[in-house]
C-alpha cells in the first residue's frame, strides 16, 4: 500500500501515548518516517500540511523537540508558532479548557511539553484539533517513536530484540515500555529501589507484551539486564523539575552508569541510545557516547522525521 493511504485512520487523533496506537499503526508511522527521511534527503517535496499551523506550548526547556517540530512543519509546507507558557495567559491562570477551545479556533494542531500528564489529557479533551505530547512527567512518546525508527534502521527489525534500560523509571522508561511492548521487544528496566517505573504503566505494558510476544521485566540487577542486550538505553538521573533531588539521586544511581565495562556484557553489536541531553560522567560516560556503539545523533535526527510522520497523518 502506498504510504499515506492509511492516513484516514489517523486523521484528527491525538498523539499522547504509544499505548493508544496499535502495533500496525506504530509500524506505519515508522515506515512513513523512513519514507519522509528519504524524501527530505533527496530533495523531493512533500508539502502534506501546506497552509496548516501548529502551536507549540512549552512549559519546560527544549532543544530537539522545539527545533525538530518547527523545522518539520516548515518542511511539510506549514508553519509552527512557539508559545512559551511565560507569555501565554495560561501562565497567569487562564484555564486549560478555555485555552484548548480558543487555540482550536486558530490552529490545526497543538504540541505541548509540560509537567502534568493530566493537564495534557484535559487539553486534548477540550481541543477539537490533534494534541501531540512533546513530553510530560509521565511519558515522552515522540522520542520513543524516533528511538524505534532508529533501532529499526540499525537492526532491520524490532520484534525479538532485547532492550535494556538502565536508570530512572521515568517518562523515558515508561514510553519505552509501551513502545517496546507494542513492537514485541523484550524490555528490561534496571532501576534502583524507590525509582522503579509506575505501576499502571508496568501492568498495561506487560499486558500488551503478552499479546505481541514481547516481555517487560524490572530488576535491580544491572548485569542481568544488559546481558546479551541488542540495545542499551539510558537517561538522566534527575529529570526536568527534579533539580532539587539531584544530589540525593546521584547517590541512588551511582552504580547505574552505562560505561565500556557494562557494554562488554551485551551483544558485541549492541547499539546505545540516549534521548539527550546527557550528563557525561553520570548516567553515561563520554567514551560510550562518542564510541562505536553509540547511535545518539542518528536518534536525535530521527525526531525530525518521526514527528513529521505524526503531524502529516494526524493533521492532514
Ligand atoms: N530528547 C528531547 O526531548 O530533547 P529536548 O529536551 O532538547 O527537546
Ligand atoms: N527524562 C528527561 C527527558 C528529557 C528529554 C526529562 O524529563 O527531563
Amino acid at each position: 500500500m502506498e504510504l499515506m493511504e492509511m492516513n484516514k485512520s489517523f486523521q484528527g487523533r491525538d498523539f499522547l501515548s504509544l499505548y493508544d496506537y496499535t502495533p500496525e499503526e506504530i509500524h506505519y508511522l515508522i515506515d512513513l518516517a523512513i519514507d519522509l527521511k528519504y524524501k527530505q534527503k533527496k530533495g523531493i517535496p512533500h508539502p502534506y500540511l501546506a497552509g496548516k499551523t501548529l502551536g507549540m506550548i512549552f512549559q519546560k526547556s527544549s532543544t530537539r523537540t522545539r527545533v525538530s517540530f518547527e523545522v518539520g512543519m516548515y518542511q511539510l509546507g506549514g508553519m509552527a508558532l512557539f508559545l512559551s507558557s511565560n507569555d501565554l495567559q495560561i501562565g497567569r491562570g487562564e484555564p486549560v479548557k478555555d485555552t484548548a477551545r480558543v487555540l482550536s479556533r486558530y490552529l490545526d494542531g497543538i504540541m505541548i511539553r509540560t509537567f502534568s500528564h493530566d493537564e495534557v489529557l484535559e487539553l486534548a479533551q477540550y481541543a477539537d484539533i490533534p494534541v501531540i505530547n512533546g513530553l510530560t512527567d509521565l511519558l515522552h512518546p515522540c522520542q520513543v517513536l524516533a528511538d524505534l525508527m532508529t533501532i529499526k534502521e540499525h537492526k532491520g527489525q524490532l520484534a525479538g530484540l532485547k532492550l535494556a534500560y538502565v536508570g530512572d523509571g521515568n517518562n523515558m522508561a515508561h514510553s519505552l515500555m509501551y513502545g517496546g511492548a507494542k513492537m514485541g521487544m523484550d524490555v528490561v528496566i534496571a532501576s534502583p529501589a524507590g525509582y522503579v517505573p509506575d505501576e499502571t504503566v508496568t501492568r498495561q505494558s506487560t499486558a500488551v507484551a503478552t499479546e505481541t510476544g514481547g516481555s517487560i521485566s524490572i530488576t535491580g540487577n544491572i548485569e542481568e539486564a544488559v546481558k546479551d542486550a541488542d540495545v542499551i538505553y539510558t537517561d538522566v538521573w534527575a529529570s526536568m523539575g527534579q533539580e532539587e533531588e539531584a544530589a540525593e539521586r546521584k547517590k541512588a544511581f551511582a552504580a547505574y552508569q552505562v560505561n565500556n565495562e557494562l557494554l562488554k556484557m551485551a551483544k558485541s553489536d549492541v547499539i546505545v541510545l540516549h534521548c539527550l541531553p546527557a550528563h557525561r560522567g553520570e548516567e553515561i560516560t563520554d567514551e560510550v557516547i562518542e564510541g562505536p556503539h553509540s547511535v545518539v545523533f542518528d536518534e536525535a535526527e530521527n525526531r525530525l522525521h518521526a514527528q513529521k510522520a505524526i503531524m502529516a497523518l494526524l493533521m492532514a
